[in-house]
């Protein structure tokens, strides 16, 4: 993964875990109400896709055991990966684009209900992405994906196959001259439609077909007995690029933060119109791009007011994790979002810059908070980014960054750990060493692991393991009741 440079090697925080009276007079274990539902603690386990489902998109067994585990921790909300909305192909991501994915979905939910014992309330968050093609074959690239232009018939004389053969043979310091722009990022990196592809009839169409395959998606969510769906706008994903500075479309749903606002608000109302009023409706996006040319934390703040005014239940800040900045895939590969400096933003690691990898959304989620109450809006604001203590979660509830704390790495590394503060047992809590062993899983599309438990009891037959025996599927059980 990317790392600033020159780094620090940063130490995780030394800490002090609070007594069980401590935990419970904690302003990060009360309640807290998210939309017309009541959250029992302000613990939170953010989406993180685990590569579980089937190639078509449904729950599996480890699906569910992978939510199994997290609930028995009992955070006050869990979101259950990033969930295509529509019927397509998308590899081993869950889907909910078709009502034959609900009875699958509806099992997660039963499971998570009867993990957590009902203390923990469970989202879903729901995801639209642009296609994105692997980095070609140089030869395949000329043979197969180019389209052919005037511009490159006028460099080679002939029919069109004897045009593809002559830019094939070319030497790759040619390249850069009988491509354009586009066309070299696509050979070198794999084609990736954006959301300014306006000549493509299906991109033109994105703001007459999302609200629909949204608000469809959102009412399976409902009838499979979710708690509430998170609108995916963070990231490398549509919705995101659509709110970007990037966007710079001219049909209404580009330019202004007014217009690159409309498309997500639409979504949104068609969604809330679709959906019972006691189900969440709340929104992940990015408190920073982290790009050149990409929205600034002044436009999240102006975003954060119009979604706590349009009346998002709840605002999720997330950072960086874009394309455009994303390291170059070997042949064969697609690019990945979180392998350039955006995507360090978003998943920092211990080598790092003066700042650190932790609490580093933090002045940015701050600052939208802030626009949202000024804007005389309660919504709560979900922070996340290297919150692995419980004096970082309370110190950053109480100076009003945020009203939730998000923990991805540190579930993963103990799913229990809110459990272990409530019973004033947080020395035993196995810390995450923030290394990303696990982010570098998710890159190569491999069952999502962490380093410290995944070659426990390997040798126990009862042991859940991946398809070639080498790692454990989740975190060893966590006896309460053992000394
Ligand atoms: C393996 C993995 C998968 C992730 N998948 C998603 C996802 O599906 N949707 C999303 O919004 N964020 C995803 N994230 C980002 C996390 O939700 C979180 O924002 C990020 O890891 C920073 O929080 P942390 O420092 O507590 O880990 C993922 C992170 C990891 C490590
Ligand atoms: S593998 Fe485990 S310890 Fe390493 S970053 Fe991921 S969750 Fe943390």
């Amino acid at each position: 993964m990317w790392h600033p440079e020159p780094f620090i090697k940063h130490p995780i925080p030394a800490t002090r875990w609070p007594t069980a009276a401590e935990a419970q007079g904690a302003l990060w274990f009360s309640p807290l109400r998210v939309g017309r539902l009541e959250l029992a603690e302000r613990t939170w386990v953010p989406a993180m896709v685990p590569w579980r489902a089937t190639d078509d998109g449904q729950v599996t067994p480890e699906v569910l055991a992978w939510y199994e585990r997290f609930a028995r921790g009992q955070p006050g909300a869990l979101v259950v990966e990033a969930t295509g909305i529509r019927d397509i192909p998308s590899g081993p991501l869950l889907r909910i684009g078709d009502d034959r994915f609900i009875p699958g979905l509806a099992e997660l939910v039963r499971t998570v209900r009867r993990a957590s014992e009902g203390r923990t309330r469970l989202f879903i968050q729901i995801i639209d992405f642009l296609r994105i093609r692997r980095r070609p074959e140089p030869a395949r690239f000329f043979r197969e994906y180019l389209t052919l232009t005037d511009r490159h018939r006028s460099l080679f004389p002939g029919s069109d196959s004897e045009v593809r053969g002559a830019l094939a043979m070319l030497p790759e310091s040619e390249w850069p001259r009988v491509l354009d722009e586009r066309e070299f990022e696509s050979l070198a990196y794999g084609e990736r439609e954006r959301v300014t592809d306006t000549h493509l009839p299906h991109i033109r169409e994105l703001p007459q077909v999302l609200p629909d395959l949204f608000a469809a998606a959102a009412s399976r969510a409902q009838q499979a007995g979710f708690d509430g769906v998170e609108l995916h706008c963070a990231h490398a994903y549509t919705l995101a690029s659509f709110l970007s500075a990037r966007n710079q479309r001219t049909d209404g749903y580009g330019g202004t933060r007014e217009r690159r606002a409309r498309l997500p608000l639409e979504v949104f109302g068609a969604v809330r119109r679709a959906v019972s009023g006691r189900f969440v409706v709340g929104c992940r996006f990015l408190a920073e791009e982290c790009i050149e040319g990409g929205s600034t934390v002044e436009d999240a703040a102006w975003f954060g007011a119009a979604f706590a005014r349009a009346g998002m239940d709840y605002l999720s800040l997330s950072r960086g994790g874009k394309f455009e900045d994303a390291k170059q895939p070997r042949v064969g590969w697609a690019r990945y979002p979180y392998t350039g400096p955006s995507g360090y933003e978003c998943m920092p690691t211990v080598r790092s810059d003066a700042r650190g990898p932790f609490g580093r959304n933090r002045e940015a989620t701050h600052a939208v908070r802030a626009a949202v109450r000024a804007a005389g809006r309660e919504t709560p604001v979900v922070l996340a980014g290297g919150i692995s203590t419980f004096e970082q979660a309370e110190e950053l509830l109480r100076s009003g960054a945020a009203d939730i704390i998000a923990s991805a790495r540190q579930s993963l590394a103990d799913p229990d750990w809110f459990r272990k503060h409530r019973l004033g047992r947080g020395a035993e809590v196995r810390r995450c060493v923030f290394t990303n062993y696990c982010e570098g899983l998710d890159q190569v599309h491999k069952p999502v692991t962490c380093k410290l438990w995944d070659h426990e009891d390997l040798d126990q037959p009862d042991t859940p393991r991946t398809a070639d025996g080498r790692r454990r599927l989740v975190a060893p059980p966590w006896d309460p009741d053992a000394a």
